[in-house]
């Protein structure tokens, strides 16, 4: 393979930046040229493209967002848009594609080689942490510490007041990044939407917690659920002490990538060219077991997300 695509698709993550350079230095050690496609799939269809050298990576590792841009382009789910994207890649001689994004992305991905045979390789990137078949996505070790540090703040005044914090956090339709920020915040409750809530015995907790020398409570609301303006309203209602809402918002989208995030950036962006190197297409990357993998895309698009509910247990176990 002698010249790939790489372009950033859907909502922003931490660690874009990063796997984008290891996208690129590793093409280049194997002589492989990159262009980097603006704006996800709607640079594709539109052409907006250019060649990507060792020095346009530079200095990009420890930024947040995605030099790239990035869009979500519903022109791609037509055959139309399809057909223009890929009369795009056969203008420029592109013979592959990387693509780093989530669950939509990755299906723009698939119908591309399934349809017109584009090899292409998916990076799961997104904060949402939504996709079975890999135990993490890239972004979700940093939104999650980005939203710790949102929590200790909150708990501080909070504690002053005596009050109960009720904070919204992003994840779409998925509960990990409230499960992950609730357990690692000492957070006494808090509500996904893979489990159903209970007003009463979330009071009672809140309750017993005061009763045993609390003097602030945390509540992490996942948006699948509710805001968090609408949970207060229900948990004033049924409570005397003080209530306050906080909506994290895309904050928890930005920032410097963790530790955590900028190695599975690397090690992502490097498996996904070789992967194209040695001809393999229509495979995401993951990583599983703390081993990087490679899976075929139907296959990891149709794994159903599963709820760690003994994680969810634990938290109901120790924060009291
Ligand atoms: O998928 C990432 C995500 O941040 C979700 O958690 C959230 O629901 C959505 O994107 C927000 O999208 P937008 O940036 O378009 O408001």
């Amino acid at each position: 393979m002698k010249r790939i695509g790489l372009l950033t698709s859907g909502g922003d993550a931490p660690g874009m930046n990063a796997a984008i350079r290891a996208v690129v230095r590793t093409a280049i050690y194997y002589g492989i040229e990159v262009y980097g496609i603006e704006r996800g799939y709607s640079g594709l269809i539109e052409d907006r493209m250019s060649p990507m050298e060792m020095r346009s990576v530079s200095n990009i590792v420890q930024r947040g967002g995605t030099i790239l841009r990035t869009a979500r382009c519903l022109e791609m789910l037509t055959e139309e848009g399809q057909k223009q994207a890929v009369s795009t890649l056969e203008k420029h001689g592109i013979e592959g594609l990387v693509v780093i994004g989530g669950d939509g992305s990755f299906r723009g991905a698939k119908c591309l080689t399934e349809n017109y045979g584009i090899a292409t390789i998916g990076i799961p990137g997104t904060i949402d942490n939504d996709l079975q078949y890999t135990d993490y996505t890239l972004g979700f070790d940093t939104a999650v510490n980005t939203c710790l540090e949102m929590v200790n703040k909150l708990r501080d005044t909070m504690t002053s007041h005596e009050r109960i914090s009720v904070v919204e956090v992003m994840g779409r339709h998925c509960g990990d990044i409230a499960l992950y920020t609730g357990i690692t915040s000492g957070a006494e409750i808090i509500i996904v939407p893979e489990v159903p809530y209970d007003m009463e015995d979330i009071v009672m907790r809140i309750n017993r917690s005061r009763e045993n020398g609390k003097h602030s409570n945390i509540v992490v609301v996942a948006e699948g659920v509710m805001s968090a303006e609408a949970f207060t309203k229900q948990l004033q209602e049924v409570t005397s002490y003080s209530v306050r809402a906080t909506n994290i918002g895309h904050i928890q989208r930005g920032g410097s990538p963790s530790m955590a995030d900028r190695m599975l950036a690397a090690q992502f962006g490097n498996k996904a060219v070789r992967l194209l190197k040695d001809g393999i297409g229509n495979r995401v990357v993951g990583i599983h077991d703390n081993h990087i993998i490679d899976m075929d895309i139907l296959e990891a698009v149709s794994m159903k997300k599963q709820f760690d509910y003994e994680l969810y247990e634990t938290l109901q176990m120790i924060s009291m």
